[in-house]
């Protein structure tokens, strides 16, 4: 298997697209202008998501950075005082719809009709790097920083729990991955259709109602407490990112750079079993559901001879390598199901984190055949938010608007 560069009609074709889906999605709602996920899904109108919107301002960065940082703006709109960001917010107040599956609207669904109480995975610090980065603008990096060192300090506060520097989330939510096999032991799933995991998120739903979303009481509660590889890989690399965004401001960041080396290390420590990553369930042990999330640690500075889990894994055809890499769980996991949401599609997303993660572990023919196959994937099937990766099939949301990472893949692409 060799890199074999797309063409430059392709690449051009899919940044543009890219750019197009961008604008297209683009809203104001109450004086925020940010991206929606998807203007053709009626859910999320008027709405913004956490990894989305940091996905989106990395893109924007790139070709429009005013509408990147108005992006990241946005997201701060509901930070609580102590630091809190909401996984989602709803600019127009309506937070009491949704999700539509429970069919009713509730009194209370959220603690707010403005925002979410979840989290999802923290990758705002690299958004604002890359802002940053491209645009040098200080003023800016004054603005949110603070706001980013708050936030950073409550995943801190609140998360790790056992103080071992592993965060722990409480809905499979906060994960992104939100109806992976990776969650079904917690949620004691036996067929897999999505109906049936719907209702178990939603279960757990409501028992943080009744908590009046009170995270210690959650925590007590225990029902959903898990450590997973990618949040814990992101929230080290983006503490690391942190501390560097902090030196150059000259504020002392020296306590996220020390957790940042706590998270990472205990990452390699408890969550490597001596062939791949696991996430760590409530009682201590590993999860034995394997998932693209073992490609993750990739992102992180530590030494690690990655060249096992890269051949036995990442390039083998009955694993990750299918015709459209890389499936999020691989074809031999139980109640695979390509076609169905988070059950073993391929998601851009993902991908981009891997092929950033192979970069910084100077696998650059790998990270170039990944970038090419992704990029293929959505010159050939368009834009969607997931695909099936032996047909490429694309599924949900059309024209998911953090699809247009797939315009930084092309830009790594055209650079060799
Ligand atoms: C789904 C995905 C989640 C994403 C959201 C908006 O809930 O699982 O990761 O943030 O849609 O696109």
């Amino acid at each position: 298997m060799q890199f074999i560069k797309p063409s430059r009609a392709t690449l051009q074709h899919v940044q543009e697209t890219a750019r197009r889906v961008l604008d297209e999605q683009c809203v104001q709602v109450q004086g925020h202008r940010f991206t929606t996920p998807s203007t053709h899904h009626l859910e999320y109108a008027g709405r913004q998501w956490f990894w989305d919107s940091c996905f989106h301002a990395y893109v924007l960065a790139e070709f429009d950075p005013d509408r990147a940082k108005d992006e990241i703006r946005a997201l701060l709109a509901f930070q609580n005082e102590d630091g809190f960001i909401p996984h989602m917010n709803y600019f127009n107040g309506d937070a009491k719809r949704v999700p539509e599956a429970f069919g009713r609207t509730l009194p209370t669904f959220w603690s707010s009709a403005y925002h979410s109480d979840l989290l999802q995975p923290p990758i705002l610090a690299l958004a604002v790097q890359r802002i940053f980065e491209l645009t040098r603008d200080e003023a800016y990096l004054k603005e949110v920083l603070p706001k980013l060192e708050r936030y950073y300090d409550f995943l801190h506060r609140t998360r790790n729990r056992a103080g071992d520097g592993l965060l722990s989330i409480v809905h499979s939510w906060e994960s992104g991955w939100d109806n992976s096999q990776r969650w079904d032991s917690l949620y004691r799933i036996r067929s897999g259709r999505r109906e049936e995991i719907d209702d178990q998120k939603l279960a757990l739903f409501r028992q943080y109602q009744l908590l009046n979303w009170d995270i210690e009481a959650i925590f007590r509660l225990n029902s959903f407490n898990v450590k997973p590889v990618d949040f814990n890989v992101l929230y080290a690399q983006n503490t690391e990112i942190l501390a560097a965004l902090c030196a150059h401001l000259n504020r002392d960041g020296s306590v996220f750079e020390t957790r940042s080396k706590q998270t990472s290390t205990a990452i390699f420590e408890h969550l490597y079993d001596g062939d791949t990553f696991y996430d760590q369930l409530a009682d201590g042990t590993r999860s034995n559901v394997q998932s693209a999330a073992m490609f993750f640690p990739m992102l992180l500075g530590n030494e690690f001879d990655y060249s096992a889990i890269l051949k036995k894994y990442l390039s083998t055809p009955q694993a990750f390598w299918a015709r459209y890499p890389l499936p999020t769980t691989p074809p031999d996991t139980p109640l695979y199901a390509p076609d169905v949401y988070w059950r073993g599609n391929v998601w851009v997303n993902v991908n981009w984190l891997v092929v950033q993660g192979l970069i910084r572990q100077q696998e650059t023919e790998l990270a170039l055949r990944l970038a090419a196959r992704t990029v293929e994937l959505v010159w050939q099937h368009g834009f969607w938010e997931y695909y099936n990766p032996h047909t490429g099939a694309g599924h949900g949301a059309r024209e998911l608007a953090w699809c247009s990472l797939v315009y930084d893949l092309a830009e790594f692409i055209k650079r060799h």
